[in-house]
Protein backbone atom coordinates (compact mmCIF):
# COMPACT_ATOMS: atom_id res chain seq x y z
CA UNK A 1 0.00 0.00 0.00
CA UNK A 2 2.95 2.49 1.14
CA UNK A 3 4.65 1.35 -2.39
CA UNK A 4 1.56 1.84 -4.23
CA UNK A 5 1.32 5.66 -2.55
CA UNK A 6 4.78 6.38 -3.29
CA UNK A 7 4.73 5.58 -6.98
CA UNK A 8 1.52 7.43 -7.32
CA UNK A 9 3.72 10.66 -5.31
CA UNK A 10 6.93 9.91 -7.47
CA UNK A 11 4.50 10.44 -11.02
CA UNK A 12 2.81 12.97 -9.80
CA UNK A 13 6.16 14.65 -8.22
CA UNK A 14 7.01 14.96 -12.19
CA UNK A 15 3.98 15.77 -13.35
CA UNK A 16 3.06 18.74 -11.19
CA UNK A 17 6.62 20.10 -11.55
CA UNK A 18 7.34 19.79 -8.12
CA UNK A 19 10.55 17.92 -9.18
CA UNK A 20 12.32 19.45 -12.10
CA UNK A 21 15.34 20.55 -14.02
CA UNK A 22 15.20 23.97 -11.44
CA UNK A 23 13.99 22.10 -8.91
CA UNK A 24 16.47 18.28 -8.84
CA UNK A 25 15.89 17.34 -4.73
CA UNK A 26 12.23 17.29 -2.82
CA UNK A 27 11.15 15.22 0.08
CA UNK A 28 7.93 13.57 0.19
CA UNK A 29 5.77 12.95 3.42
CA UNK A 30 3.56 10.62 3.21
CA UNK A 31 0.46 12.07 5.07
CA UNK A 32 -1.44 8.63 5.41
CA UNK A 33 1.12 6.81 6.49
CA UNK A 34 2.55 9.15 9.08
CA UNK A 35 -1.44 8.70 11.01
CA UNK A 36 -1.64 5.07 10.17
CA UNK A 37 1.65 4.66 12.48
CA UNK A 38 0.41 6.96 15.09
CA UNK A 39 -3.08 4.70 15.39
CA UNK A 40 -0.31 1.50 15.49
CA UNK A 41 1.44 2.64 18.42
CA UNK A 42 -1.44 4.09 20.85
CA UNK A 43 -3.27 0.48 20.37
CA UNK A 44 -0.27 -1.54 20.85
CA UNK A 45 0.27 0.22 24.02
CA UNK A 46 -3.89 -0.06 24.78
CA UNK A 47 -3.77 -3.55 24.09
CA UNK A 48 -1.48 -3.93 26.89
CA UNK A 49 -2.26 -1.71 29.71
CA UNK A 50 -5.46 0.98 30.61
CA UNK A 51 -2.85 2.81 32.12
CA UNK A 52 -2.75 6.25 30.96
CA UNK A 53 0.21 7.07 28.04
CA UNK A 54 1.60 10.17 26.80
CA UNK A 55 3.16 9.20 23.41
CA UNK A 56 5.41 11.94 22.85
CA UNK A 57 7.33 11.83 19.52
CA UNK A 58 10.96 12.86 20.19
CA UNK A 59 11.04 15.96 18.10
CA UNK A 60 14.83 15.19 16.81
CA UNK A 61 13.64 12.46 13.94
CA UNK A 62 11.32 15.23 12.27
CA UNK A 63 11.58 18.84 13.37
CA UNK A 64 8.89 19.95 11.17
CA UNK A 65 6.34 21.97 12.61
CA UNK A 66 3.29 20.27 10.17
CA UNK A 67 4.57 17.11 11.54
CA UNK A 68 4.04 17.94 15.02
CA UNK A 69 0.76 19.06 14.28
CA UNK A 70 -0.48 16.04 12.59
CA UNK A 71 0.69 14.07 15.41
CA UNK A 72 -0.53 15.97 18.06
CA UNK A 73 -4.20 16.01 16.09
CA UNK A 74 -3.70 12.05 16.02
CA UNK A 75 -3.45 12.45 19.83
CA UNK A 76 0.76 12.62 20.40
CA UNK A 77 2.22 14.83 22.37
CA UNK A 78 5.89 15.83 21.91
CA UNK A 79 9.69 15.31 23.15
CA UNK A 80 11.71 18.34 22.83
CA UNK A 81 15.51 18.08 23.55
CA UNK A 82 16.85 21.83 22.90
CA UNK A 83 14.93 24.90 22.62
CA UNK A 84 14.09 25.00 18.99
CA UNK A 85 12.88 21.91 19.37
CA UNK A 86 10.38 23.62 22.13
CA UNK A 87 9.86 26.62 20.24
CA UNK A 88 8.41 23.94 17.13
CA UNK A 89 6.48 22.04 19.40
CA UNK A 90 4.59 25.60 20.85
CA UNK A 91 4.14 26.85 17.08
CA UNK A 92 2.98 23.64 16.47
CA UNK A 93 0.45 24.04 19.24
CA UNK A 94 1.33 21.54 21.25
CA UNK A 95 0.27 22.71 25.16
CA UNK A 96 3.04 22.08 27.56
CA UNK A 97 0.85 18.51 29.41
CA UNK A 98 1.57 17.24 26.08
CA UNK A 99 5.75 18.33 26.37
CA UNK A 100 8.61 16.69 27.59
CA UNK A 101 11.85 17.75 28.34
CA UNK A 102 14.86 15.79 27.88
CA UNK A 103 18.53 16.88 26.89
CA UNK A 104 21.83 16.16 28.61
CA UNK A 105 22.91 20.07 28.30
CA UNK A 106 20.11 22.29 29.38
CA UNK A 107 21.23 25.87 30.89
CA UNK A 108 19.66 26.96 33.67
CA UNK A 109 17.34 29.68 30.98
CA UNK A 110 15.98 26.66 29.97
CA UNK A 111 14.92 24.85 33.11
CA UNK A 112 13.53 28.06 34.00
CA UNK A 113 11.32 28.55 30.85
CA UNK A 114 10.06 24.84 30.84
CA UNK A 115 9.35 24.96 35.00
CA UNK A 116 7.51 28.82 34.38
CA UNK A 117 5.22 26.61 31.45
CA UNK A 118 4.88 23.16 33.24
CA UNK A 119 6.54 21.51 30.89
CA UNK A 120 7.46 17.76 32.12
CA UNK A 121 11.51 17.67 32.56
CA UNK A 122 13.70 14.40 32.73
CA UNK A 123 17.00 16.29 34.52
CA UNK A 124 19.92 14.06 33.12
CA UNK A 125 22.03 13.92 35.76
CA UNK A 126 22.10 15.10 39.74
CA UNK A 127 23.76 18.18 39.25
CA UNK A 128 21.10 19.42 37.05
CA UNK A 129 18.48 18.31 39.60
CA UNK A 130 20.94 20.58 42.31
CA UNK A 131 19.47 23.55 39.85
CA UNK A 132 16.10 22.35 39.96
CA UNK A 133 16.25 22.36 43.73
CA UNK A 134 16.97 26.03 43.60
CA UNK A 135 14.14 26.65 40.88
CA UNK A 136 11.70 24.80 42.75
CA UNK A 137 11.91 26.43 45.90
CA UNK A 138 11.99 30.31 43.83
CA UNK A 139 8.88 29.93 42.35
CA UNK A 140 5.96 27.04 42.19
CA UNK A 141 6.00 25.71 38.95
CA UNK A 142 3.50 22.45 37.39
CA UNK A 143 5.87 20.55 35.97
CA UNK A 144 6.10 16.90 36.18
CA UNK A 145 9.80 16.81 37.60
CA UNK A 146 12.02 13.32 36.63
CA UNK A 147 15.62 11.72 36.47
CA UNK A 148 16.62 10.17 33.98
CA UNK A 149 18.50 7.03 34.71
CA UNK A 150 20.99 4.75 32.65
CA UNK A 151 20.53 1.07 33.66
CA UNK A 152 24.18 -0.25 31.80
CA UNK A 153 22.27 -2.92 29.82
CA UNK A 154 24.63 -2.64 26.98
CA UNK A 155 24.90 -1.56 23.31
CA UNK A 156 23.62 -2.73 20.13
CA UNK A 157 25.28 -2.80 16.89
CA UNK A 158 25.58 1.19 16.36
CA UNK A 159 28.06 2.09 19.21
CA UNK A 160 26.74 5.82 18.35
CA UNK A 161 23.36 5.17 18.78
CA UNK A 162 23.48 2.87 22.33
CA UNK A 163 22.21 5.03 25.29
CA UNK A 164 22.56 2.02 27.57
CA UNK A 165 26.10 1.33 27.75
CA UNK A 166 28.63 1.55 30.09
CA UNK A 167 30.07 4.70 29.82
CA UNK A 168 26.67 6.51 27.80
CA UNK A 169 26.74 10.36 28.38
CA UNK A 170 23.02 10.18 29.25
CA UNK A 171 21.18 9.94 32.39
CA UNK A 172 22.68 8.63 35.88
CA UNK A 173 24.44 5.43 35.66
CA UNK A 174 22.94 2.74 38.04
CA UNK A 175 25.58 0.03 38.28
CA UNK A 176 28.65 2.29 38.85
CA UNK A 177 29.62 2.07 42.43
CA UNK A 178 27.50 3.80 44.59
CA UNK A 179 25.35 4.97 42.16
CA UNK A 180 22.45 3.71 42.81
CA UNK A 181 21.90 4.53 46.22
CA UNK A 182 22.57 8.18 45.16
CA UNK A 183 19.74 7.74 42.99
CA UNK A 184 17.62 6.17 45.66
CA UNK A 185 18.45 8.93 48.30
CA UNK A 186 18.03 11.66 45.83
CA UNK A 187 14.51 10.80 45.36
CA UNK A 188 13.78 10.29 49.15
CA UNK A 189 15.46 13.95 49.10
CA UNK A 190 12.78 15.51 47.00
CA UNK A 191 9.16 14.57 47.36
CA UNK A 192 8.78 16.36 43.85
CA UNK A 193 10.43 14.09 41.90
CA UNK A 194 8.19 11.76 40.68
CA UNK A 195 8.97 10.34 37.35
CA UNK A 196 11.79 8.16 36.34
CA UNK A 197 12.98 8.25 32.45
CA UNK A 198 15.27 6.11 30.42
CA UNK A 199 16.02 5.66 27.01
CA UNK A 200 17.71 2.41 26.20
CA UNK A 201 16.75 1.52 22.71
CA UNK A 202 17.91 2.83 19.11
CA UNK A 203 18.79 1.30 15.83
CA UNK A 204 20.58 -1.52 15.88
CA UNK A 205 19.33 -1.86 19.79
CA UNK A 206 18.07 -6.15 20.25
CA UNK A 207 14.30 -5.51 21.01
CA UNK A 208 15.14 -7.76 24.36
CA UNK A 209 17.86 -5.37 25.17
CA UNK A 210 15.63 -2.49 25.36
CA UNK A 211 13.06 -4.57 27.61
CA UNK A 212 15.90 -5.23 29.81
CA UNK A 213 16.88 -1.44 30.42
CA UNK A 214 12.99 -0.57 31.35
CA UNK A 215 12.97 -3.78 33.49
CA UNK A 216 15.79 -2.24 35.50
CA UNK A 217 14.20 1.13 35.80
CA UNK A 218 10.72 -0.19 36.99
CA UNK A 219 13.11 -2.24 39.60
CA UNK A 220 14.31 1.31 40.72
CA UNK A 221 10.80 2.50 40.45
CA UNK A 222 10.07 -0.05 42.80
CA UNK A 223 12.72 0.32 45.20
CA UNK A 224 11.86 3.92 45.28
CA UNK A 225 8.38 3.80 46.17
CA UNK A 226 9.43 1.38 48.55
CA UNK A 227 11.99 3.08 50.52
CA UNK A 228 9.62 6.11 50.38
CA UNK A 229 6.91 4.14 52.18
CA UNK A 230 4.45 5.94 49.56
CA UNK A 231 3.89 5.78 45.51
CA UNK A 232 6.21 8.84 44.87
CA UNK A 233 6.72 8.12 41.26
CA UNK A 234 3.56 7.83 39.64
CA UNK A 235 5.29 7.82 36.30
CA UNK A 236 7.77 6.02 33.94
CA UNK A 237 9.07 7.29 31.13
CA UNK A 238 10.24 4.77 28.85
CA UNK A 239 11.48 6.63 26.26
CA UNK A 240 12.02 5.78 22.19
CA UNK A 241 14.09 3.59 20.33
CA UNK A 242 12.07 1.11 18.36
CA UNK A 243 14.21 0.08 15.47
CA UNK A 244 13.51 0.64 11.69
CA UNK A 245 13.51 -2.05 9.15
CA UNK A 246 15.83 -0.23 6.10
CA UNK A 247 15.49 -3.18 4.12
CA UNK A 248 12.23 -3.04 2.50
CA UNK A 249 8.54 -1.70 2.66
CA UNK A 250 7.53 -4.31 5.27
CA UNK A 251 7.35 -2.34 8.60
CA UNK A 252 8.72 -4.64 11.53
CA UNK A 253 9.36 -4.65 13.96
CA UNK A 254 5.91 -3.01 15.29
CA UNK A 255 4.61 -1.27 17.96
CA UNK A 256 2.50 -4.21 19.21
CA UNK A 257 4.71 -6.88 19.02
CA UNK A 258 7.11 -4.48 21.38
CA UNK A 259 4.41 -4.07 23.78
CA UNK A 260 3.63 -7.38 23.80
CA UNK A 261 7.52 -8.12 24.76
CA UNK A 262 7.29 -5.51 27.12
CA UNK A 263 3.97 -6.85 28.82
CA UNK A 264 5.86 -10.18 29.22
CA UNK A 265 9.34 -8.75 30.59
CA UNK A 266 7.88 -5.92 32.87
CA UNK A 267 4.64 -6.87 33.60
CA UNK A 268 4.29 -4.18 36.53
CA UNK A 269 4.41 -1.76 34.19
CA UNK A 270 1.56 -2.03 32.93
CA UNK A 271 -0.99 -3.17 35.67
CA UNK A 272 -2.26 0.83 36.16
CA UNK A 273 -0.53 1.96 39.05
CA UNK A 274 2.16 4.45 37.02
CA UNK A 275 1.23 6.70 34.02
CA UNK A 276 3.41 5.78 30.91
CA UNK A 277 5.46 8.00 28.88
CA UNK A 278 6.86 6.78 25.65
CA UNK A 279 9.57 8.70 23.11
CA UNK A 280 9.44 7.21 19.81
CA UNK A 281 11.13 8.98 16.84
CA UNK A 282 12.15 7.40 13.80
CA UNK A 283 9.47 4.22 14.13
CA UNK A 284 7.13 7.00 13.74
CA UNK A 285 8.43 8.78 10.27
CA UNK A 286 11.44 6.76 8.71
CA UNK A 287 8.75 4.59 6.72
CA UNK A 288 6.75 7.40 5.44
CA UNK A 289 9.62 10.16 4.33
CA UNK A 290 11.09 9.74 0.54
CA UNK A 291 13.62 11.72 -0.91
CA UNK A 292 13.19 12.28 -5.24
CA UNK A 293 16.60 13.17 -6.87
CA UNK A 294 17.20 13.91 -10.87
CA UNK A 295 19.74 12.25 -12.22
CA UNK A 296 21.79 15.22 -13.48
CA UNK A 297 24.85 13.12 -15.41
CA UNK A 298 25.63 9.17 -15.91
CA UNK A 299 28.96 7.97 -16.64
CA UNK A 300 31.67 5.06 -16.08
CA UNK A 301 34.59 5.26 -13.91
CA UNK A 302 36.90 1.80 -14.12
CA UNK A 303 34.25 0.28 -16.33
CA UNK A 304 31.82 0.93 -12.83
CA UNK A 305 28.31 2.47 -14.08
CA UNK A 306 27.53 6.15 -11.88
CA UNK A 307 24.73 7.96 -11.73
CA UNK A 308 25.30 11.45 -10.26
CA UNK A 309 22.00 12.53 -8.48
CA UNK A 310 20.99 15.60 -6.64
CA UNK A 311 20.66 13.54 -3.21
CA UNK A 312 23.90 13.05 -1.67
CA UNK A 313 25.72 13.89 2.14
CA UNK A 314 23.62 17.25 2.26
CA UNK A 315 20.98 15.14 3.03
CA UNK A 316 21.79 11.74 3.95
CA UNK A 317 24.87 12.40 6.45
CA UNK A 318 24.78 9.46 8.19
CA UNK A 319 24.94 6.82 5.24
CA UNK A 320 27.29 8.75 3.21
CA UNK A 321 29.30 8.84 6.62
CA UNK A 322 28.71 5.93 7.51
CA UNK A 323 27.38 3.55 5.17
CA UNK A 324 27.61 0.21 6.64
CA UNK A 325 25.55 1.15 9.74
CA UNK A 326 22.81 3.17 7.72
CA UNK A 327 22.53 1.61 4.30
CA UNK A 328 19.04 2.75 2.06
CA UNK A 329 17.35 1.49 -0.56
CA UNK A 330 17.68 3.75 -4.01
CA UNK A 331 14.75 3.08 -6.59
CA UNK A 332 14.90 3.77 -10.11
CA UNK A 333 12.46 5.73 -11.90
CA UNK A 334 12.69 7.18 -15.52
CA UNK A 335 12.37 10.77 -16.31
CA UNK A 336 8.09 10.47 -16.66
CA UNK A 337 8.44 9.06 -13.10
CA UNK A 338 7.29 5.26 -14.21
CA UNK A 339 9.41 2.81 -11.87
CA UNK A 340 12.41 1.43 -14.14
CA UNK A 341 12.07 -2.28 -14.42
CA UNK A 342 14.18 -5.15 -16.63
CA UNK A 343 17.59 -6.14 -16.73
CA UNK A 344 19.70 -4.60 -13.26
CA UNK A 345 23.41 -3.21 -13.51
CA UNK A 346 25.81 -3.08 -10.63
CA UNK A 347 26.37 0.89 -10.31
CA UNK A 348 27.14 3.47 -7.67
CA UNK A 349 24.48 6.15 -7.15
CA UNK A 350 26.47 9.77 -6.12
CA UNK A 351 25.69 13.08 -4.65
CA UNK A 352 26.38 16.58 -5.89
CA UNK A 353 28.59 17.34 -3.66
CA UNK A 354 32.47 17.86 -3.76
CA UNK A 355 34.28 15.04 -2.10
CA UNK A 356 34.52 11.35 -3.38
CA UNK A 357 32.73 9.49 -0.80
CA UNK A 358 29.50 11.15 -1.50
CA UNK A 359 27.64 8.30 -2.27
CA UNK A 360 24.44 6.89 -2.06
CA UNK A 361 25.11 3.83 -2.73
CA UNK A 362 27.79 1.64 -4.13
CA UNK A 363 28.09 -1.50 -6.14
CA UNK A 364 23.96 -1.14 -5.86
CA UNK A 365 22.25 -3.63 -8.53
CA UNK A 366 19.56 -1.16 -10.00
CA UNK A 367 18.09 -0.88 -13.88
CA UNK A 368 20.48 1.39 -15.47
CA UNK A 369 19.98 4.59 -14.80
CA UNK A 370 20.05 7.78 -17.27
CA UNK A 371 20.36 11.58 -17.32
CA UNK A 372 16.50 12.65 -16.31
CA UNK A 373 16.32 9.62 -14.29
CA UNK A 374 14.46 9.81 -11.14
CA UNK A 375 16.13 8.11 -8.50
CA UNK A 376 13.72 7.49 -5.06
CA UNK A 377 14.99 6.84 -1.20
CA UNK A 378 12.82 5.85 0.79
CA UNK A 379 12.63 5.31 4.43
CA UNK A 380 14.11 8.70 5.07
CA UNK A 381 11.14 10.38 6.87
CA UNK A 382 13.07 10.29 9.87
CA UNK A 383 16.69 11.87 10.92
CA UNK A 384 17.27 12.75 6.81
CA UNK A 385 15.90 15.11 4.98
CA UNK A 386 14.82 17.60 7.61
CA UNK A 387 18.67 17.51 9.08
CA UNK A 388 20.56 19.33 6.70
CA UNK A 389 24.10 19.20 6.34
CA UNK A 390 25.23 22.62 4.62
CA UNK A 391 28.40 21.06 2.82
CA UNK A 392 28.91 22.78 -0.61
CA UNK A 393 25.96 25.04 0.24
CA UNK A 394 23.85 22.91 -1.09
CA UNK A 395 19.84 24.16 -0.52
CA UNK A 396 17.68 22.32 1.87
CA UNK A 397 15.37 21.18 -0.44
CA UNK A 398 11.41 21.38 0.04
CA UNK A 399 9.56 19.11 1.82
CA UNK A 400 5.32 17.88 0.75
CA UNK A 401 3.32 16.26 2.50
CA UNK A 402 0.95 13.96 -0.54
CA UNK A 403 -2.47 12.47 0.17
CA UNK A 404 -3.35 10.10 -2.47
CA UNK A 405 -7.30 10.14 -3.43
CA UNK A 406 -9.64 6.71 -3.77
CA UNK A 407 -8.89 7.19 -7.73
CA UNK A 408 -5.03 7.44 -6.94
CA UNK A 409 -4.91 11.19 -7.78
CA UNK A 410 -1.97 12.99 -5.40
CA UNK A 411 -2.71 15.74 -3.97
CA UNK A 412 0.65 17.69 -2.59
CA UNK A 413 0.67 20.23 0.26
CA UNK A 414 3.60 22.35 1.45
CA UNK A 415 5.64 21.36 4.69
CA UNK A 416 8.64 23.20 4.50
CA UNK A 417 9.68 25.39 1.44
CA UNK A 418 12.66 24.60 -0.64
CA UNK A 419 15.74 27.37 0.73
CA UNK A 420 16.83 29.79 -1.79
CA UNK A 421 20.05 30.92 -2.63
CA UNK A 422 19.58 34.18 -1.54
CA UNK A 423 19.34 32.88 2.15
CA UNK A 424 21.79 31.02 1.82
CA UNK A 425 24.18 33.92 0.99
CA UNK A 426 21.74 35.92 3.99
CA UNK A 427 23.07 32.89 6.56
CA UNK A 428 26.63 32.99 5.48
CA UNK A 429 27.09 36.53 6.45
CA UNK A 430 26.08 38.24 3.49
CA UNK A 431 24.75 41.10 5.57
CA UNK A 432 28.53 41.28 6.98
CA UNK A 433 31.01 41.22 3.73
CA UNK A 434 33.55 43.60 5.26
CA UNK A 435 33.38 42.22 8.52
CA UNK A 436 37.11 41.14 8.23
CA UNK A 437 38.11 44.15 6.56
CA UNK A 438 37.64 46.50 9.67
C1 LIG B 1 15.82 10.86 25.07
C2 LIG B 1 15.43 10.36 23.73
N1 LIG B 1 14.16 9.97 23.53
C3 LIG B 1 13.74 9.52 22.34
C4 LIG B 1 14.60 9.43 21.25
C5 LIG B 1 14.07 8.92 19.93
O1 LIG B 1 14.67 7.76 19.53
P1 LIG B 1 14.15 6.98 18.25
O2 LIG B 1 14.05 7.95 17.14
O3 LIG B 1 15.20 5.96 18.01
O4 LIG B 1 12.81 6.39 18.60
C6 LIG B 1 15.94 9.81 21.41
C7 LIG B 1 16.87 9.71 20.28
O5 LIG B 1 18.03 9.98 20.31
C8 LIG B 1 16.36 10.29 22.68
O6 LIG B 1 17.62 10.68 22.88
Amino acid sequence: MASYRRDLAVRASVDQGLLSPSEPVVALLDTAGIRTSAAALTSAFAAVTDAPVLHAFAVKAAPLVPVLRLLHDAGLGVEVASPGELALARAAGVPPSHTVLDSPAKTPAELRQALALGIAVNADNLQELARIDALVASAPTASPLGLRVNPQVGAGSIGALSTATATSKFGVTLRDEGARKAVVQAFLDRPWLTRLHTHTGSQGVPLALMAEGIKEAYALAEEINRTAGRQQIDTLDIGGGLPVNFDSDEETPTFAEYARLLADTVPGLFDGRYRLVTEFGRSLLAKHGTVLARVEYTKTSGGRPIAVTHAGVQLATRTVYAPESWPLRVLAYDSEGHPRTGETTVQDVAGPACFAGDLLATSRELPLLHPGDVVAVPDTGAYYFAHHYAYNSLPRPGIHGFTVADDGAVAFTTVRTPQTIAEIVAESGGAHADALLR
